[in-house]
């Protein structure tokens, strides 16, 4: 991607001053920092490495994507083993209390190592960042981290680490929020043939236990020439499978300056030549529209799979997360998508334990389960974010309630998902290859339109193929199979 900015980079005149405008002035700072580095690796007679770990949602993985076409632009090369990188950065999550306790946990070894190999640089960002509590206790306990941004100046990166290279302190960049999106900066992907494709940044829906809006700011779309322009990149560049992502991508296009729908632009991605697969992440039940019912029953590349977080089966609950719709309401909507692509996979997000969830609030979750039939479920014990209406209400619930809860519904889920998911046994599907299988070299790894991974045997030159795959056995939440030449 970006093939001239090599280009671009090596014309710049370092002794001018840094332009204003964005993404030139990004660049700017890519060729200055790729003077630091080279100036460091030469002194120590080999190249600087990094290391970037990720925690979080595919909003993040593709940040850190981001993040490492950057670092991989100023002349860092990757290491993967931790310890041993010059530069370490730890792209966040805060949407529950655990994600943030996985963080503080690396961040203490991380001290140990530190002390005996001084030059290394140890980088934070991310959502926890955005977090005034947190900042002030790294500020105070963590003295030892060099650098922390958060989520909206991400493409300041670049800029960061040359302030960095410049001072012998600490370097502190938070905003509060943006209305600002910065296009062209490099990317290095994870995957040759599958890529994240930003459609929006932030969330606007303030469910009363979420942190996300608070973190990631007021929603913005990005503008469809731009989402446009990427993937055909992306595409000439040898990927064949994209994902969509927003935290919402129901409500894109609502803010642009001529508005669109997300089944419009679904509509206009569906267009470009050479794109195989086309998937999307998260839609809010309450603004999914008959109109992308439709989309998605005439579309040819879009997957039949459709993530759709219901987190209760109780209208109460619904009511008190402040997501707009009721259980009847949801399961109206599953009907009607199930009606419109019989064999779309459906799956779900749930959260036990929501404050004043009571025996029959949950028989409701336990219920819809029962009654949607989900291909998967992810299932979490409610966390209380500070700051978040939740965490100010009465009737937490107790520890020992929750769990046995969570261990019931989870039994549920899991039952019925390999019920569902054994369908499609003996049937002949389309697989995307996505790699060698991680226990048994001879066999590969792929994913059906419906999001379900399948194992059969076959070499690494399938990886980033569609191929024909007949499915053999099920093993509960994946397949064996076997390709049909
Ligand atoms: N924007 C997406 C979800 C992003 S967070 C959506 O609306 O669906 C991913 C999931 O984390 C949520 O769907 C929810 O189930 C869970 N989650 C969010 N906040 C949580 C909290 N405080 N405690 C437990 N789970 C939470
Ligand atoms: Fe959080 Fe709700 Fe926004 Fe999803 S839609 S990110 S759950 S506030
Ligand atoms: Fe976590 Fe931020 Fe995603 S809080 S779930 S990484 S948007």
């Amino acid at each position: 991607m970006l093939k001239d900015l090599d280009k671009i980079i090596k014309e710049i005149d370092l002794n001018k001053e840094a332009p204003v405008v964005e993404p030139d002035r990004q660049y700017y700072y890519i060729a200055k920092a790729k003077k630091y580095v080279s100036a460091q690796a030469e002194k120590l007679g080999r190249q600087l490495t990094f290391c970037v770990t990720t925690f979080g949602c595919q909003m993040n993985a593709r940040d850190s994507e981001k993040l490492v076409g950057i670092l991989e632009q100023i002349g860092y090369v990757e290491e993967t083993d931790e310890e041993k990188a010059d530069f370490i950065i730890y792209n966040t999550c805060t949407v529950r209390e655990n994600a943030n306790m996985r963080v503080y946990g690396r961040l203490g070894q991380l001290k140990r190592v530190k002390k005996e190999n001084p030059h290394m640089m140890i980088g934070l960002c991310g959502c926890m960042m955005q977090e005034p509590e947190v900042v002030e206790k790294l500020k105070k306990s963590y003295r030892f981290v060099d650098l922390i941004f958060g989520t909206h100046n991400i493409y300041k990166f670049a800029e960061l680490i040359v302030t960095r290279f410049e001072s012998e302190r600490m370097v502190i960049d938070i905003w509060k929020d943006t209305d600002k999106i910065v296009e062209d900066l490099p990317s290095e992907r994870k995957f040759t043939f599958k890529s994240g494709v930003n459609i929006m940044f932030g969330c606007n829906n303030f469910c009363s236990y979420c942190i996300v809006p608070y973190v990631r700011g007021r929603e913005r779309s990005r503008n469809p020439k731009d989402i446009i322009r990427e993937i055909e990149r992306l595409v000439a560049d040898g990927v064949v499978e994209i994902m969509l992502l927003g935290q919402n991508v129901n409500s894109y296009g609502k803010n642009l300056e001529t508005p669109m729908t997300f089944a419009q632009l679904l509509q206009e991605v569906e267009k470009i030549e050479g794109l195989q697969r086309i998937r999307f992440m998260t839609s809010h039940p309450k603004d999914l529209s008959d109109e992308l019912i439709e989309v998605m029953k005439n579309s040819k590349k879009i997957c039949k799979h459709l993530h759709l977080p219901v987190q209760s089966g109780s209208s109460r609950i619904l009511q008190k997360m402040n997501r707009h719709y009721t259980k009847e309401q949801y399961l109206e909507l599953v009907r009607k998508i199930k009606e419109a692509i019989p064999d779309i996979s459906l799956t779900t997000d749930i959260i036990v334990g929501f404050p004043g969830e009571t025996e029959e609030d949950f028989l409701e979750t336990m219920d819809i389960v029962k009654q949607v039939r989900y291909d998967s479920a992810f299932t979490f014990i409610y966390s209380k974010r500070t700051g978040t209406p939740a965490a100010a209400m009465e009737e937490q619930i107790e520890e020992d309630v929750v769990k046995n809860r969570f261990d019931r519904l989870l039994k549920e889920v899991q039952e019925i998902s390999a019920k569902v998911c054994s369908v499609h046994t003996g049937t002949t599907q389309e697989v995307l290859v996505e790699s060698l299988n991680d226990h048994d070299a001879s066999l590969v790894t792929g994913r059906l339109s419906n999001n379900i991974l399948v194992h059969f045997p076959g070499t690494s030159e399938l990886i980033g193929k569609i191929v024909d795959v007949k499915l053999e056995e099920c093993k509960g939440f994946y397949y064996i199979g076997k390709m049909v030449e």
